[in-house]
């Protein structure tokens, strides 16, 4: 043993001898350049305009080349292609007057041309290595085609589906989306960089993005610095400590100080306090914006305004790279570019502008069966099967379905939201992945039956980027197409909900049932007498009541990504067990909203086991407090009994540990994975801790009729939390343990710290 520790101290000295070494030929190398780099050229090196064909904000840069002539670029994004972006670094290397090579940037979000499930939906496989193998593929398709940073993970807790981007985050709760954000910084980074295969991660967007007001894009947040901590800030948290190398400054104010040019969040929190040492962009048009929230009268102003929060490289607004009349400036801007030098020469760039230029990588490592296959197995653990009366599903192979919605046979809305590098004409449509499921055995019949929704223009609006033909047919022909492939067929299954454009950027919306004309065909199918199975696309949690009350099976599908039609058809038709869990509980009503099962508990709460209306307690008159499908809940196509939990030790002196047992059985005839999760409550506490909170949790794969004993570790750093100032701790007292399916089917225990 001592000689294990031996030989582990030992390689850890020289693992940071050779690093130490390895960092002073960098900051050797950086000093020397920068040494002769004229003021505008190290402004140069913090200007990051957009290229390609993707415009996500108002503005689109010109005279690129000209501009990377003359070193006035530091970097460029959302540009595609192997050989387009050799020539771009082809100019700046060989034209420029330094050869300081480009980064090239993209939102790789869920993947390249290879698309997994959109992040949300990632977050309910609740695996982690599922995350990062999707961050993994992402980079090495990315990376093959000449990207080198992308602008993902991003971590932003949200507890409010009116927000679109919702479906870019891993849901409500911070320690998931920890976890998560984490593994996905490692799939990027590999830890160092050193990989080719390797891209730099962006970590986004800092911070509290995902807390806007109303669920509005883009608005003011307002949060206290107790909940920032213990609520919000843990997953930007972990990703620092995972050593991401870059982070995006977020859109929204916080504390009435945007983002951009917030120097407590840019550089107290970031870099004093959580060690951060890569470089901060801003986002798009982001040090722009300043002039519109009303902190700078102009361009000029709102770019100092930035630098001197800590802001390193400016996306599209080209404000940073103008500040060449204040001399007090000068080290700010020294420490901009040298962190932006950092970031390359860590990539390689330098010893090679084209490592990420590998046109036989690009042939051959894009979209490829291996990593199509990968996207399959991520997207089929993705779906949450919400409701299945009388075991409706899985479905036999030999059935009649008449497959009717708007997304049944729409190829452009399977990847989702954020998905740059698709290319959807590759894809299939949910009917041609059934058809091809079934073909031989059973029939698929198909009518779309409705448009998205009957407002035209909104439809337009939802599908802006001419993803979606609208059926120019009458509502009734439509319709009576559908009720006859109904009456024709075993069982429906109804492909509906929002387009992949109704999440995502800019996509905030105040109703989430069913878009109406979708809802009537579901009413009007209902009069067949034929069981009806929902698969619910959307980029988001939505509004199910009346679908729960009154169809046979519902499976939450989200956008799952290039490989979604095959996926789907493996659940839908029992080749694969359903275990995604919910990373975000779906509301009764939108007036729920911002809602979390982290909750506390108020002075008036309702009694436990009561959902609704009581006088003078906090609940409303007219909705429960419960969510329609709560925190971690999700269906098999087994069923699973929990025993109560044991504990080894009923008190924890300081570095003590207790095993919490539990035995899980599956009761069912199928073998199937189960996510086992460990909640606690700290029962006495000022400031007041949430009724529950998710800690760990653990997959178990179960053969029909098996039981196993899960053994969660609980030690003192497990329960504490965050004070105002950020300091971690744990106070003494009682703690309810609480292990079960989801975070309201919970077995109860109570253990105290001395
Ligand atoms: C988004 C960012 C994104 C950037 C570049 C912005 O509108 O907020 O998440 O990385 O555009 O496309």
């Amino acid at each position: 043993m001592k000689k294990h520790l031996f030989f582990l101290l030992i390689s850890l000295l020289l693992l940071s001898c050779k690093q130490q070494k390895e960092e002073s030929k960098m900051d050797n190398f950086i000093d020397s350049l920068m040494s002769e780099m004229t003021l505008q050229e190290k402004l140069g090196q913090l200007n990051l305009p957009v290229t390609g064909d993707i415009v996500t904000g108002q503005a689109q840069s010109s005279n690129i080349a000209e501009k990377i002539r003359n070193g006035e670029v530091g970097g460029l994004f959302n540009l595609k292609g192997v050989n387009a972006i050799r020539e771009v670094q082809r100019i700046a290397v060989e034209e420029s007057r330094l050869h300081i090579p480009l980064l090239f940037g993209m939102d790789v979000i869920h993947g390249y041309e290879t698309v997994f499930p959109i992040p949300l939906a990632v977050a309910c496989t609740w695996d982690t290595e599922a995350a990062a193998a999707m961050a993994r593929v992402s980079a090495i398709e990315a990376t093959a085609d000449g990207i080198s940073w992308t602008f993902s993970p991003m971590a932003d807790v949200c507890c409010d589906a009116r927000w679109g981007r919702i479906s870019e985050g891993f849901g409500e709760d911070p320690c998931l989306t920890a976890a998560m954000t984490a593994a996905m910084v490692n799939g990027y980074q590999l830890g160092d960089l050193s990989d080719s295969t390797t891209m730099m991660a962006c970590l986004k967007h800092f911070a509290l993005y995902g807390a806007p007001e109303a669920g509005r894009e883009y608005n003011t947040v307002e949060l206290g610095r107790y909940r920032m901590f213990n609520d919000y800030f843990p997953p930007y948290r972990a990703a620092v400590e995972e050593g991401v190398g870059s982070v995006m400054a977020s859109f929204n104010t916080l504390e009435g100080v945007p983002a951009t040019c917030n120097k407590w969040l840019l550089t107290d929190l970031l870099r004093e306090q959580w060690g951060f040492q890569g470089m901060v962009v801003s986002d798009y048009t982001g040090v722009y914006e300043l002039i519109n929230h009303g902190v700078a009268a102009n361009l000029h102003e709102a770019s100092q305004m930035a630098l001197r929060a800590g802001l390193d490289m400016d996306m599209v607004a080209e404000g940073l790279p103008s500040l060449n009349d204040d001399k007090s400036l000068i080290p700010a801007i020294n420490t901009a570019c040298r962190r932006i030098l950092e970031a390359k020469y860590k990539l390689g760039l330098f010893a090679d502008p084209y490592r990420y230029c590998d046109e036989t990588r690009a042939a051959t490592q894009i979209y490829n069966e291996e990593n199509r296959q990968e996207a399959r197995e991520v997207a089929r653990k993705s779906l949450v099967l919400l409701k299945n009366n009388n075991q409706l599903l899985p479905l036999s192979k030999q059935s009649t379905i008449a497959l009717i919605g708007p997304l049944a046979d729409t190829r452009a809305n399977m990847p989702g939201t954020w998905s740059v590098a698709a290319v959807s004409s590759k894809y299939k449509t949910l009917r041609e992945g059934l058809e091809q499921a079934v073909s031989g055995k059973g029939k698929v019949l198909y009518a779309k039956g409705c448009n998205l929704m009957y407002d035209a223009k909104m439809e337009a609006d939802a599908t802006m980027f001419g993803r979606e033909m609208r059926d120019n047919r009458s509502v009734e022909v439509m319709i009576s197409e559908a009720m006859q492939i109904a009456r024709q067929a075993d069982v429906i299954v109804c492909a509906m909900g929002e387009s992949s454009e109704m999440s995502g950027e800019c996509s905030s919306r105040t109703n989430l049932e069913m878009p109406d004309a979708q809802h009537d065909l579901l009413e009007k199918l209902l009069t067949v007498g034929k069981p009806i199975v929902l698969l619910n696309f959307s980029g988001r949690p939505v509004i199910l009541n009346w679908e729960n009350e009154h169809l046979d099976a519902i499976m939450q599908v989200w956008f799952a990504g290039s490989e979604a039609a095959d996926a789907i058809a493996d659940v839908l038709y029992g080749d694969f067990c359903p275990s995604g869990k919910l990373a975000v509980a779906f509301p009764r009503s939108v007036g729920q909203l911002p809602m979390t099962y982290r909750h506390y508990n108020t002075g008036r709460p309702l009694p436990e086991g009561k959902d609704d209306f009581s006088k003078f307690v906090s609940c409303y008159m007219d909705c429960n407090n419960s969510p329609l499908f709560p925190f971690g809940y999700g269906l098999s196509y087994t069923s699973f009994e929990y025993s109560e939990i044991t504990v080894s030790h009923n008190e924890l002196c300081n570095n003590g540990r207790a095993d919490i047992t539990v035995t899980v059985t599956n009761s069912g005839k199928r073998d199937a994975d189960e996510v086992v999760q460990l909640y606690i409550r700290d029962l006495v506490s000022c400031p007041v801790r949430p009724v529950c909170e998710l800690r760990d949790w653990q997959h178990i794969q179960l053969a029909a009729g098996e039981s196993q004993t899960v053994c969660f570790v609980i030690d003192k750093d497990m329960l504490g939390f965050y004070d105002a100032q950020g300091n971690y701790s744990t106070p003494a007292g009682d703690y309810q343990i609480m292990v079960g399916p989801n975070s309201e089917q919970l077995k109860k225990a109570t253990i105290s710290i001395e």
